[in-house]
């Protein structure tokens, strides 16, 4: 998702021009994991002066910002902090205005890069905004950036002019949710703070000379110390032991010779400086050393192995060629009192990819998380209620059409017919399920009262664009499934639902697939929240989602057996059926997508319930087949249709429920080959029997050395007709 990158260089001359490649050329090193728009913070030509820049798009477009600006790039810095940031839109569309780093105010006093969602954001904008703050984006960070600036000004007033990590501490207890953050200020020059609740950061760290310990102290606040003032609470707290330090004098104290602050001569270091001890040299003055902070180690590995993992609300403050680690709360017993810096051993892309040989395995295998995200404070599984918030006020309006069509492309076409039937019972209205080119083709007739909804991951595909705005044309209510947002169709439809899985880079679809099924289930719950009739079916289905992202992770333990029979039972085959019937004929098309388009195999679902109409004739025991027997109403019709195959000597390989005793006797006498997935709700199945099919297609590709991420004539996104 989002990246954070920061580049701190201390006494190691840089030129601007050097520092902004450094922090661009970082970005670039987080490109693969997804975004819509990016920015830096740098130094403007005397210390208090920050310069921003933004731009959404891809890196270039950031670098052809800062060109356009012509910043000078020969200005030699001895010692600079720079931070930098992709972004993956969550709050509020990727416009210039929203793109990192977000700041305090106009003179740009506090700026701050942010991965993560403060869930607080509303209520700390209200408090902020009723103190006369005002805000230009619809960011959660921006509150962070001015509870900064608003701290900062209130203690300063009360004569406590804190240290930025004691400031940081303050800024922390207001925030709820997750952060991986630095901060940037006028107010502290050549200091950066880094820290994190439940978002990754690691600072890396390069030194010519070696390293006193591998090592760095974690420093704890002194609670004989009183407090400064909180946030938002009372103005008659007195200053903490560090804050009275520097009104003492060591702070800012630095000379300026009127372009760099001067470095502290050894006495006026040891001043401030007490634990870091890593980074000092023999006589106790610093070395020179630069830092790369980030959110990703493959935008540090290139320029040092030696990283350092910061944890859960570690405050990391890099200033004057040291890196000081505070904790706002003394440590439990067994709490580590050090982090240690640890040299990496790994290459770049294996951290790309983590322990995963190919994004298409990344993605299948963070399934048990996407489905997560996708109903994260949107289902209330006590209440059994459910809430989107992108769909609320149009609920009225999709109650009243007189039919829902919806219409995508490939997969995601697949997870509208997945969850068609369970749509028409629980809302009852008629639904149709539309290609988008041939719903184009056929100039299908669209009315005023019809609602038309577009399922797309990229929200770009050019047909389902196409059919939008002829659906917008004729007057129809359009609604957006879509994972992008900011995306030309989450854009043009008159409202929808993100599906929050996060960016998907293999081309082929997989954890797109579950999210957008799961969010379809999601609004049809929805529509039907009224209707007594539904009321036990409903919360059927929505205990079921509960359980879902585990038995996710359950079916994702079929990996080896999958893998053992793709280079056996399946190898070296031109051709492969997969039938299913019912809520699985979905998962049957979109099983031989997932094969032909990664492994060239040819694939074909099909209907079992026509196999007797004319497919039976390919059936012998050489073909491989694969059948969902998976429980539910159809059951024994699916049972009676692999009986016909198996009659005409075919041994499908069966994806059933575990422990199913119809399957394990026909297994044997048979001599079946079965895979077995929990047993969920039955419009629920298809979320778990297509992870065994994603798994075949991804092995069989393997094996037959095709590059699974980037599949021959494909694109990520098709943006063509
Ligand atoms: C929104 C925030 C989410 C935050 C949550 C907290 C955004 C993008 N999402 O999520 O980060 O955690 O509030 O309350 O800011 N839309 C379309 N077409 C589409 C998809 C969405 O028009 O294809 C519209 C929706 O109608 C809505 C907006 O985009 O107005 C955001 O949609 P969504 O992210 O699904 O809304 P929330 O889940 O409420
Ligand atoms: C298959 C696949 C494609 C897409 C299709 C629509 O794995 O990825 O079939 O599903 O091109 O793309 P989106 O969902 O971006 O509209």
């Amino acid at each position: 998702m989002c990246g954070i990158f920061g580049y701190c260089n201390y006494l190691v001359e840089r030129s601007r021009g050097e520092i902004i490649d450094t922090l661009v050329e970082g970005l670039q090193r987080l490109e693969y994991r997804g975004y819509d728009s990016t920015g830096i913070a740098i130094d403007g030509d005397t210390p208090d002066k920050t310069l921003l820049y933004k731009q959404i798009g891809k890196v270039d477009a950031l670098k052809q910002e800062i060109a356009r600006d012509a910043p000078e790039r020969d200005i030699a810095f001895a010692s600079h902090c720079g931070i930098a940031h992709t972004r993956w839109a969550t709050h509020g569309e990727p416009r210039q205005i929203n793109c990192h780093p977000q700041r305090s105010d106009s003179q740009n006093a506090f700026t701050v890069v942010h991965n993560g969602i403060i869930t607080n954001f509303r209520e700390l904008r209200t408090l902020l905004a009723n103190r006369g703050y005002t805000f230009e984006s619809d960011t959660d960070t921006e509150c962070i950036a001015i509870l900064f600036k608003h701290l900062y000004d209130e203690n300063l007033s009360n004569g406590h002019e804190l240290d930025f990590h004691e400031l940081t501490k303050l800024v922390l207890t207001e925030l709820e949710g997750s952060y991986g953050l630095l901060c940037k200020s006028v107010h502290y020059p050549e200091e950066v703070i880094a820290t994190r609740k439940g978002s990754p950061l690691l600072i890396g760290v390069k030194s010519d000379k070696k390293l006193k310990v591998d090592f760095v102290d974690i420093e704890f606040p002194d609670d004989t110390a009183g407090k400064p003032d909180t946030p938002l609470g009372s103005k008659n707290a007195t200053p903490n032991a560090s804050s009275r330090n520097l009104l003492n004098g060591n702070r800012r104290t630095r000379p300026f010779d009127g372009n760099n602050l001067l470095p502290l001569t050894a006495n006026e270091f040891n001043l401030r400086h007490s634990q870091s001890r890593a980074f000092l040299s023999e006589d106790g003055t610093p070395n020179p050393v630069e830092f790369f902070v980030s959110s990703d180690a493959a935008s540090v590995i290139k320029h040092t192995k030696k990283v350092l993992f910061l944890e859960d609300d570690d405050i990391a403050h890099i200033y004057d060629g040291e890196l000081h680690i505070h904790r706002s709360r003394r440590p439990e017993v067994g709490a580590s009192m050090t982090r240690s810096i640890q040299t990496l051993e790994m290459e770049l892309a294996q951290i790309m990819k983590g322990p995963y040989k190919h994004f298409m395995q990344k993605e299948i295998f963070e399934q048990p998380d996407s489905a997560l995200n996708t109903m994260r404070g949107r289902i209330d599984f006590e209440n059994g209620s459910i809430m989107l918030g992108g769909l609320k006020a149009w609920l009225p309006a999709v109650r009243r059409a007189r039919r829902l069509i919806m219409i995508a492309c490939g997969t995601s076409y697949h997870s509208c017919l997945a969850t068609r039937a369970m749509f028409e019972e629980l809302s009852e209205i008629p639904v149709s399920v539309e290609l988008a080119s041939d719903f184009l083709d056929r100039k299908c007739p669209v009315f005023r009262d019809d609602v038309c909804c577009f399922v797309s991951q990229s929200g770009e595909t050019a047909d389902t664009m196409l059919a939008l705005n002829y659906c917008l044309e004729r007057g129809a209510l359009t609604l957006g499934i879509v994972n992008s947002v900011g995306s030309s169709i989450s854009r043009a439809t008159h409202c929808g639902v993100h599906i929050n899985a996060g960016p998907e880079i293999g081309v082929a679809s997989t954890k797109a697939y579950t999210s957008q099924y799961i969010a379809l289930v999601m609004f049809a719950l929805s529509l039907s929240d009224d209707r007594v009739s539904k009321i036990e079916r409903r919360k059927d289905i929505i205990r079921g989602l509960h359980n879902i992202p585990d038995q996710i992770r359950e079916v994702l333990q079929l990996e080896s057996r999958i893998k053992e029979l793709c280079q056996n039972d399946l190898k070296d085959h031109k051709s492969l059926l997969v039938l299913g019937r019912g809520y699985q004929f979905a998962s049957a098309l979109e099983g031989a997508l997932k094969i032909k388009e990664i492994s060239y195999m040819h694939s074909e679902g099909v209907l079992a319930g026509e196999l007797k109409h004319g497919v039976l004739a390919l059936v012998d025991e050489q073909l491989p087949i694969i059948a969902f027997g998976t429980r539910d109403s159809l059951f024994p019709k699916v049972v009676s249709s692999i009986e016909q195959v198996t009659a005409r000597k075919g041994r499908p390989i069966i994806i059933c429920n575990t422990n199913d005793e119809v399957w394990a006797k026909k297994a044997e006498t048979n001599k079946l080959l079965t895979l077995e997935v929990p047993q969920t709700v039955d419009c629920l199945q298809g979320l778990l029997n297509i992870i065994p099919l994603q798994l075949v297609s991804y092995w069989l590709a393997v094996n037959r050395g095709i590059d699974v991420d980037f599949p021959r004539n494909l694109a990520k996104s098709v943006t063509v007709e």
